[in-house]
Protein backbone atom coordinates (compact mmCIF):
# COMPACT_ATOMS: atom_id res chain seq x y z
CA UNK A 1 0.00 0.00 0.00
CA UNK A 2 3.25 2.72 0.88
CA UNK A 3 4.11 1.72 -2.65
CA UNK A 4 0.86 2.82 -4.30
CA UNK A 5 1.33 6.06 -2.79
CA UNK A 6 5.21 6.49 -3.44
CA UNK A 7 4.62 5.98 -7.09
CA UNK A 8 0.82 8.44 -7.11
CA UNK A 9 3.19 11.07 -5.58
CA UNK A 10 5.56 11.02 -8.00
CA UNK A 11 2.66 10.66 -10.78
CA UNK A 12 1.64 13.90 -9.46
CA UNK A 13 5.05 15.29 -9.06
CA UNK A 14 5.66 14.41 -12.87
CA UNK A 15 2.48 15.12 -14.39
CA UNK A 16 2.62 18.94 -12.80
CA UNK A 17 6.15 19.63 -13.93
CA UNK A 18 5.60 18.55 -17.29
CA UNK A 19 2.35 19.70 -18.01
CA UNK A 20 1.53 22.56 -15.21
CA UNK A 21 3.56 24.96 -16.40
CA UNK A 22 2.34 25.24 -19.85
CA UNK A 23 1.20 29.22 -20.79
CA UNK A 24 3.72 30.28 -18.31
CA UNK A 25 6.03 33.69 -19.88
CA UNK A 26 9.56 33.01 -19.37
CA UNK A 27 12.69 35.64 -19.53
CA UNK A 28 15.10 32.59 -20.16
CA UNK A 29 15.82 30.88 -23.17
CA UNK A 30 13.54 27.93 -23.96
CA UNK A 31 15.83 24.69 -23.20
CA UNK A 32 17.07 23.33 -26.83
CA UNK A 33 17.33 19.28 -26.83
CA UNK A 34 18.44 19.26 -30.25
CA UNK A 35 18.93 22.66 -31.80
CA UNK A 36 20.31 20.94 -34.96
CA UNK A 37 20.01 23.58 -37.55
CA UNK A 38 17.82 26.54 -35.93
CA UNK A 39 20.83 28.84 -35.48
CA UNK A 40 23.28 29.69 -38.48
CA UNK A 41 25.38 32.81 -39.70
CA UNK A 42 23.73 34.43 -42.04
CA UNK A 43 24.10 37.93 -43.90
CA UNK A 44 21.35 40.14 -43.73
CA UNK A 45 20.31 41.74 -46.52
CA UNK A 46 22.07 45.14 -47.51
CA UNK A 47 24.22 44.69 -44.73
CA UNK A 48 28.30 44.22 -44.23
CA UNK A 49 29.67 40.84 -44.26
CA UNK A 50 33.46 40.38 -44.07
CA UNK A 51 33.24 37.17 -46.18
CA UNK A 52 32.84 39.13 -49.58
CA UNK A 53 36.14 41.26 -50.46
CA UNK A 54 34.12 44.14 -51.31
CA UNK A 55 32.81 43.92 -47.65
CA UNK A 56 28.81 44.01 -49.48
CA UNK A 57 26.47 41.23 -48.17
CA UNK A 58 24.29 41.20 -50.84
CA UNK A 59 25.26 39.86 -54.49
CA UNK A 60 24.70 41.96 -57.53
CA UNK A 61 22.02 39.86 -59.91
CA UNK A 62 23.36 38.14 -63.10
CA UNK A 63 24.09 39.94 -65.74
CA UNK A 64 21.22 39.76 -68.16
CA UNK A 65 18.65 39.65 -64.76
CA UNK A 66 15.24 40.80 -65.30
CA UNK A 67 13.31 42.52 -62.63
CA UNK A 68 10.03 40.97 -62.30
CA UNK A 69 7.47 43.57 -62.05
CA UNK A 70 9.98 44.63 -65.30
CA UNK A 71 7.85 46.10 -68.03
CA UNK A 72 6.73 43.74 -70.58
CA UNK A 73 7.71 44.51 -73.78
CA UNK A 74 4.87 44.21 -76.56
CA UNK A 75 6.73 43.21 -79.46
CA UNK A 76 6.42 40.65 -82.58
CA UNK A 77 9.59 38.27 -81.10
CA UNK A 78 7.38 38.08 -77.55
CA UNK A 79 4.14 38.17 -78.69
CA UNK A 80 3.55 36.94 -81.96
CA UNK A 81 1.01 40.45 -82.79
CA UNK A 82 1.88 43.39 -84.05
CA UNK A 83 2.46 46.12 -81.38
CA UNK A 84 -0.69 47.70 -80.16
CA UNK A 85 -3.12 45.53 -81.83
CA UNK A 86 -4.26 42.13 -81.70
CA UNK A 87 -3.02 40.94 -85.23
CA UNK A 88 -0.82 38.25 -85.63
CA UNK A 89 2.41 39.32 -87.49
CA UNK A 90 2.64 37.54 -91.26
CA UNK A 91 6.59 37.07 -90.85
CA UNK A 92 8.69 35.87 -87.80
CA UNK A 93 11.06 38.46 -86.30
CA UNK A 94 13.64 36.11 -86.32
CA UNK A 95 16.30 35.67 -89.37
CA UNK A 96 15.79 32.23 -90.83
CA UNK A 97 19.06 30.48 -90.62
CA UNK A 98 20.96 27.48 -91.19
CA UNK A 99 21.58 27.51 -87.15
CA UNK A 100 18.08 28.19 -86.48
CA UNK A 101 16.41 25.78 -88.71
CA UNK A 102 18.97 22.76 -87.27
CA UNK A 103 17.71 23.68 -83.67
CA UNK A 104 13.94 24.18 -84.74
CA UNK A 105 14.06 20.36 -86.13
CA UNK A 106 15.57 19.18 -83.19
CA UNK A 107 12.89 21.43 -80.99
CA UNK A 108 10.30 20.49 -83.37
CA UNK A 109 11.31 16.34 -83.06
CA UNK A 110 11.35 16.89 -79.16
CA UNK A 111 7.86 18.95 -78.55
CA UNK A 112 5.57 18.39 -81.47
CA UNK A 113 6.58 15.20 -83.81
CA UNK A 114 4.66 12.74 -80.98
CA UNK A 115 1.63 14.51 -82.05
CA UNK A 116 2.21 15.96 -85.54
CA UNK A 117 4.46 13.15 -86.78
CA UNK A 118 8.15 13.77 -88.41
CA UNK A 119 6.29 15.00 -91.46
CA UNK A 120 3.81 17.35 -89.42
CA UNK A 121 1.05 15.15 -91.33
CA UNK A 122 -0.58 15.39 -88.17
CA UNK A 123 0.47 10.90 -88.03
CA UNK A 124 2.21 11.61 -84.95
CA UNK A 125 2.30 8.06 -82.17
CA UNK A 126 0.17 9.42 -80.30
CA UNK A 127 -2.82 9.08 -82.85
CA UNK A 128 -2.57 5.25 -81.93
CA UNK A 129 -3.45 6.00 -78.05
CA UNK A 130 -7.05 7.66 -78.59
CA UNK A 131 -5.94 11.26 -80.14
CA UNK A 132 -7.78 11.08 -83.11
CA UNK A 133 -7.95 14.88 -84.82
CA UNK A 134 -4.27 15.93 -84.83
CA UNK A 135 -4.26 18.98 -86.99
CA UNK A 136 -2.11 18.29 -90.28
CA UNK A 137 0.48 21.23 -90.88
CA UNK A 138 0.24 21.02 -94.51
CA UNK A 139 -3.28 21.80 -94.30
CA UNK A 140 -4.25 25.16 -97.14
CA UNK A 141 -5.19 27.36 -93.71
CA UNK A 142 -2.09 26.54 -91.69
CA UNK A 143 0.07 27.16 -94.95
CA UNK A 144 -1.22 30.36 -95.16
CA UNK A 145 -1.48 31.20 -91.48
CA UNK A 146 0.92 33.86 -90.45
CA UNK A 147 4.29 32.96 -88.50
CA UNK A 148 2.85 34.55 -85.46
CA UNK A 149 -0.95 32.76 -84.99
CA UNK A 150 1.21 29.74 -84.88
CA UNK A 151 3.90 31.03 -82.28
CA UNK A 152 0.32 31.90 -80.22
CA UNK A 153 -0.57 28.21 -80.83
CA UNK A 154 2.62 26.88 -79.22
CA UNK A 155 2.39 29.22 -76.34
CA UNK A 156 -1.10 29.14 -75.35
CA UNK A 157 -2.60 26.14 -77.40
CA UNK A 158 -6.03 25.97 -79.82
CA UNK A 159 -8.40 23.84 -78.75
CA UNK A 160 -7.96 20.20 -77.94
CA UNK A 161 -4.17 21.49 -78.11
CA UNK A 162 -2.41 22.32 -75.21
CA UNK A 163 0.13 25.48 -74.73
CA UNK A 164 3.82 24.91 -74.67
CA UNK A 165 4.77 28.23 -73.84
CA UNK A 166 6.33 27.14 -70.46
CA UNK A 167 8.16 24.45 -72.16
CA UNK A 168 9.58 25.82 -75.17
CA UNK A 169 11.87 29.00 -75.31
CA UNK A 170 10.73 32.10 -77.01
CA UNK A 171 13.68 31.57 -79.55
CA UNK A 172 13.02 27.55 -79.75
CA UNK A 173 9.32 28.65 -80.59
CA UNK A 174 10.11 30.36 -83.86
CA UNK A 175 12.94 28.47 -84.55
CA UNK A 176 10.06 25.49 -84.52
CA UNK A 177 7.94 27.92 -86.55
CA UNK A 178 10.43 28.07 -89.49
CA UNK A 179 11.30 24.20 -89.19
CA UNK A 180 7.62 23.74 -90.04
CA UNK A 181 7.61 26.18 -93.02
CA UNK A 182 10.43 24.06 -94.37
CA UNK A 183 8.70 20.79 -94.17
CA UNK A 184 5.62 22.56 -95.68
CA UNK A 185 7.80 23.66 -98.12
CA UNK A 186 8.73 19.71 -98.77
CA UNK A 187 5.62 19.37 -99.74
CA UNK A 188 4.52 22.31 -101.55
CA UNK A 189 6.84 21.84 -104.72
CA UNK A 190 6.05 21.74 -108.34
CA UNK A 191 7.03 19.89 -111.04
CA UNK A 192 8.08 23.17 -112.77
CA UNK A 193 10.52 23.87 -109.83
CA UNK A 194 12.63 21.23 -110.94
CA UNK A 195 15.43 21.80 -113.12
CA UNK A 196 14.39 20.83 -117.06
CA UNK A 197 17.48 18.31 -117.06
CA UNK A 198 16.29 16.81 -114.11
CA UNK A 199 12.67 16.52 -114.85
CA UNK A 200 13.24 13.07 -116.46
CA UNK A 201 14.12 11.66 -113.15
CA UNK A 202 10.92 12.25 -111.67
CA UNK A 203 8.42 9.17 -111.26
C1 LIG B 1 -0.15 16.40 -77.36
C2 LIG B 1 -0.27 16.50 -78.77
C3 LIG B 1 0.25 17.74 -79.46
C4 LIG B 1 1.49 18.29 -79.39
C5 LIG B 1 2.67 17.82 -78.56
C6 LIG B 1 1.49 19.42 -80.27
N1 LIG B 1 0.27 19.55 -80.85
FE1 LIG B 1 -0.27 20.94 -82.21
N2 LIG B 1 -2.14 20.22 -82.25
C7 LIG B 1 -2.58 19.10 -81.57
C8 LIG B 1 -3.97 18.91 -81.84
C9 LIG B 1 -4.83 17.78 -81.28
C10 LIG B 1 -4.37 19.94 -82.70
C11 LIG B 1 -5.76 20.20 -83.26
C12 LIG B 1 -6.42 21.14 -82.26
C13 LIG B 1 -7.90 21.31 -82.59
O1 LIG B 1 -8.19 21.99 -83.58
O2 LIG B 1 -8.70 20.81 -81.80
C14 LIG B 1 -3.19 20.75 -82.94
C15 LIG B 1 -3.18 21.87 -83.75
C16 LIG B 1 -2.05 22.56 -84.11
C17 LIG B 1 -1.99 23.66 -85.03
C18 LIG B 1 -3.18 24.25 -85.78
C19 LIG B 1 -3.85 25.29 -84.94
C20 LIG B 1 -5.04 25.90 -85.61
O3 LIG B 1 -5.07 27.12 -85.70
O4 LIG B 1 -5.92 25.15 -86.03
C21 LIG B 1 -0.70 24.07 -85.12
C22 LIG B 1 -0.14 25.20 -85.97
C23 LIG B 1 0.07 23.23 -84.23
N3 LIG B 1 -0.77 22.33 -83.61
C24 LIG B 1 1.42 23.32 -84.04
C25 LIG B 1 2.13 22.59 -83.09
C26 LIG B 1 3.53 22.77 -82.84
C27 LIG B 1 4.45 23.71 -83.59
C28 LIG B 1 3.85 21.92 -81.84
C29 LIG B 1 5.19 21.75 -81.15
C30 LIG B 1 5.64 22.88 -80.43
C31 LIG B 1 2.65 21.20 -81.47
N4 LIG B 1 1.63 21.63 -82.24
C32 LIG B 1 2.59 20.24 -80.47
C33 LIG B 1 -1.83 18.30 -80.75
C34 LIG B 1 -0.51 18.53 -80.39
Amino acid sequence: MRYIFAVFALLVVLVVSVAGFRGQMSRRPPIELFPDMVRQPRVRPESYAEFFTNGFGSRLPVAGTIARDAAYQDLPLNTGRVPGTTNFVELSPVPMTAELLARGRDRFQISCLPCHGALADGKGITTKYGMTVIANLHDARIVQMGDGEIFNTITYGKNLMQGYGANIAIRDRWAIIAYVRALQLSQLGARDDVPPAQRAALR
